[in-house]
């Protein structure tokens, strides 16, 4: 039996840490740091997810044999090329790797040569250029940070003004530090949006459903840009056509091309795709699962995670993923304030939930005095499963109604450009 360690503390981990400890293959979960809202599946352990020298330490002196890195954080900081360093057996890629989601300028150097279809951009460190770009190509445009900014980097200015306005913020008055340092301009694409993931070891590539994220903060779309509050499975089954268009267009030749960089990917790859009449285009890549779309994903997967990911890391040819049929709706409770200013410490109910047709993934939450309470922005996502989308959709609000408390809110309409 095998001992496994998740890396990280989000909703995302906590949904890595429940399906991982249903494998015929694991007999313990570890998750470092993860938060007390995941220990009815995991053992939390107290080391940061950036801390990549004592994480290894740690794996190693507690012989794991295989560490799964959920937040780009801790890509970032090494945590898998420390591990692959000690022998280590590890699902997410190299820092080197990792770059397709840290750097934007990066990912589209990529995306071009390897002729991955994506909105037409360019890059700015000076003011004075990027002003007269913008009169150039006009508005709607979307403005991005270069480096990782948890999500809310990205501008989408509908007037001219706004957008110059937000390039003097990014350029000159730093408004996200270094990350800001360089900015990306690019095309508006218009069209819907989803997230697919795959796994992905060097060469090989197997998709998983694709899903829908909704990242602005309030219903109807408005508000501020966040990291997601919520999301929904499948938009297009793993089997899909659609699904199969976009791994040949555009995660295939990624996954190839960073093996032909030197540098070959593993782990979760991400892509943003927009369907644009002229087919998906890439918004963005991602070095990780999606939060919330892992909580929306893995629910509906059938297949034991840990075998996948093994049989992904060895010499065998690609498994062969099965996926329940049905839908998954989750919705995030966010911290009044989220994403500025997200104000916690709010007491939690505790709700009992029966995972045949409903869960929850705990996000931002701590105890204090016993009792669990919010300690972030997102606190956690209420899931529903349902044979249906409608009836997926009812599991999950029904959920959140009885879960909602003072100092949260949620969107009421996750789910609302489903097709059917
Ligand atoms: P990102 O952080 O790159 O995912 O961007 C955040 C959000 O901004 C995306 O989820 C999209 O909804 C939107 N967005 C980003 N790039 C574009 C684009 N080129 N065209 C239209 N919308 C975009
Ligand atoms: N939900 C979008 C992301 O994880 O980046």
């Amino acid at each position: 039996m095998m001992k496994i360690l998740i890396v990280g503390k989000g909703g995302r981990e906590h949904a890595l840490a429940w399906k991982g400890k249903q494998s015929a293959q694991v007999s313990e979960v570890y998750v470092a740091p993860g938060n007390v809202g995941m220990k009815d599946v995991a053992h939390l352990v107290n080391i940061n997810e950036t801390a990549s020298d004592e994480l290894a330490n740690w794996a190693e002196a507690n012989q794991i044999d295989l560490v799964i890195i959920g937040p780009e954080s801790s890509l970032v900081a090494g945590v898998a090329d420390q591990m692959q360093a000690r022998g280590i057996k590890v699902w997410g890629p190299t820092q080197a790797a990792a770059q397709i989601e840290g750097s934007k300028d990066f990912a589209k150097v990529i995306m071009n040569r390897y002729g991955v279809p994506t909105a037409a951009h360019q890059t700015f460190t000076q003011v004075d250029e990027a002003l007269s770009y913008l009169e150039k190509v006009g508005v709607p445009i979307v403005i991005k940070a270069d480096g990782l900014a948890a999500g809310k980097g990205v501008v989408l200015p509908q007037t001219m003004d706004e957008a110059k306005a937000c390039v003097v913020d990014m350029l000159e008055d730093n408004r996200f530090g270094d990350a800001g340092a360089r900015i990306v301009i690019e095309e508006f694409l218009e069209g819907n949006e989803y997230s697919l993931m795959c796994f992905v070891h060097g060469n090989k590539v197997v998709p998983m459903m694709m899903a829908q994220d909704h990242k602005r903060a309030y219903d109807n779309d408005e508000g501020p840009n966040t990291g997601g509050m919520g999301a929904y499975a499948p938009c297009f089954t793993a089997e899909s056509e659609e699904t199969a268009i976009a791994v040949k267009t555009i995660m295939q030749p990624v996954a190839d091309g960073l093996v032909k960089e030197g540098m070959p990917f593993t782990g979760f790859l991400y892509g943003g795709l927009i369907l644009t009449k002229e087919g998906f285009k890439t918004i963005e890549f991602n070095a990780r699962f999606g939060d919330p779309e892992a909580e929306v994903i893995l629910p509906l997967l059938e297949s034991d995670l840990v075998d996948v990911i093994l049989t992904m890391l060895s010499d065998n040819p690609v498994p062969s993923v099965a996926w329940q049929s049905g839908y998954c709706v989750g919705v995030v409770l966010a911290s009044e304030g989220y994403p500025e200013q997200p104000e916690t410490g709010y007491p939690l109910k505790t709700v009992a939930v029966d995972e045949s047709i409903n869960m929850i993934f705990n996000a931002g939450v701590a105890e204090k005095a016993g009792q669990l309470v919010s300690n972030g922005g997102r606190i956690l996502v209420a899931t529903g499963l349902g044979e249906t989308f409608d009836e997926a959709k009812a599991h999950a609000y029904a959920l959140m109604k009885a879960i909602e408390t003072e100092g949260t809110f949620y969107r009421t309409d996750i789910g609302h450009r489903f097709k059917g």
